[in-house]
């Protein structure tokens, strides 16, 4: 069985483009996202972290730090930034770790075989400041991410841990949240002041709380 929501996150040492790096202590007391990409000098991922970089305030915005990896060794990753700035028009301002052992990939599931013996496929890992794995999407290597996306589920992950709610779908950061069934009529008087609507008894929505 591979990792699994909840679990804690395994810990590894990796040669970075920011150099070596111990990733439990890199994170410290942040959110991190850990995103995989099939190789260098490919087109998708071209654009991948060109987008990664340009979040890179969104992400710090949400105390997140994130990291890529593809089982190419650092100096190729360090050449293939330079096509990164060049074409995409931001320089790659994270780091991305050198897997050529699949060290870290095995760790944490990023090969799948039936996909490619070869190549990690484009997984990402969001993983909280207790190491958590909090979230784990994979994508084909044809279809490039959308990391708006990974910036939404954070905004609910991080909502979710200070207020007993959950998001509806394709919420957004300001839009109305449901509050936990957990939680009675009367208490929800309590904690959620500015009201809320009943559409069943399991089904109650209430303005995001801390806007
Ligand atoms: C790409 O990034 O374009 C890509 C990488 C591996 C397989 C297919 C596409």
């Amino acid at each position: 069985m591979g990792l699994q929501l909840g679990d804690v996150t395994p810990d590894f040492t990796a040669g970075t483009t920011h150099g070596e790096l111990s990733f439990h202590e890199w994170l410290g007391n942040s959110w991190g996202v850990l995103f995989s990409h099939p190789a260098d000098f490919t087109p998708v991922c071209t654009t991948e972290l060109g987008e990664v970089a340009r979040l890179k305030d969104e992400f710090t915005k949400r105390n997140t730090k994130v990291i890529g990896l593809s089982v190419d060794p650092v100096e190729k990753h360090l050449e293939w930034e330079k096509d990164i700035e060049e074409t995409q028009g931001s320089a790659v301002n994270f780091p991305m770790i050198g897997d050529p052992e699949r060290k870290v990939a095995d760790l944490f599931g990023m090969i799948h075989p039936n996909a490619s013996n070869t190549f990690t496929v484009r997984s990402v890992f969001i993983i909280d400041p207790a190491k958590k794995l909090r979230l784990t999407i994979t994508y084909p290597a044809s279809t490039g991410r959308n990391f708006q996306e990974i910036l939404r589920v954070l905004d609910s992950l991080q909502l979710v841990d200070r207020y007993s709610v959950s998001t509806p779908v394709n919420w957004r950061e300001g839009e109305d949240v449901i509050i936990a069934t957990s939680v009675t009529d009367e208490d929800a008087k309590a904690k959620f002041p500015k009201g809320f609507k009943t559409l069943k008894p399991y089904l109650r929505l209430t303005p995001q709380p801390n806007k």
